[in-house]
């Protein structure tokens, strides 16, 4: 089990959720919907390091992760995961080499040149990516976060600014990476098509994720 979810709560100004329970498994994925402000965005986090809970547990390959102490905490957050957001944190007046190569660093990983072909932008690795589209920053941005081989994913709303086409082409790709490298997709999505692609589909609602 890659990710399970125990008696999971949350809550800020209101509840957001209560006694959330899941599990999430290699090469599967994932998806959860709901409108905005029903803790989606949350929810992600508490399952990828990010927050920790009001209650309840996540494992991430086995460990408590709140558990652990926090450099044990950043080095799965660094290492194991990959989380990916609406809007990409590329450093604009670098190139899109630099910025691949700025995860590697990170991550020391290697330059992954075969999953830079795969995804479609050997050729603007010199452009600044101020220049290039939109698209093409979030394919950079993504193999940012697969050379390092995460085995989950968590992607909040990933292609919300692309056009269609596009956002097809990076969730294709998504799909695609978890079932060659057995790793897991954690979606948060707001187009009901896409999420019903998942293995599992969710709408997180009256503090309850429900099956659809
Ligand atoms: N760090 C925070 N502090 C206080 N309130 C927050 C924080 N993060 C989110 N919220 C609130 O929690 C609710 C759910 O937010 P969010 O998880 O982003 O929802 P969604 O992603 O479904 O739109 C919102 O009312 C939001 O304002
Ligand atoms: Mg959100």
């Amino acid at each position: 089990m890659l990710l399970d979810v125990k008696n999971l709560s949350h809550s800020f100004d209101y509840p957001l959720f209560n006694n959330l329970d899941f599990t999430l498994e290699e090469k599967k994925s994932m998806a959860v919907t709901g409108v905005s402000g029903s803790g989606k965005s949350t929810l992600l986090h508490i399952c990828s390091t990010l927050l920790r809970p009001k209650n309840g547990e996540v494992f991430i390959n086995e460990k408590d992760i709140y558990k652990l102490p926090n450099d044990e905490l950043v080095n799965i957050r660094r290492c194991n995961i990959g989380i990916i957001f609406q809007s990409h944190f590329l450093f604009k007046g670098f190139s899109a080499r630099e910025n691949i190569e700025i995860a590697t660093i990170l991550t020391k990983s290697d330059f992954d040149m075969e999953l830079v072909e795969r995804l479609g932008i050997s050729h603007i690795l010199n452009n600044k990516v101020g220049d290039i589209s939109g698209g093409q920053q979030q394919r950079v941005s993504l193999a940012r976060i697969l050379l390092k081989k995460p085995k989950i994913i968590f992607a909040d709303e990933p292609t919300g600014n692309l056009d269609a086409a596009t956002a097809g082409e990076i969730t294709a790709l998504l799909f695609d990476y978890i079932k060659t490298n057995n790793a897991a997709l954690f979606l948060v999505t707001h187009d009901l098509n896409l999420a019903k692609k998942c293995d599992a589909a969710y709408k997180l609602e009256n503090l309850q994720l429900k099956s659809f």
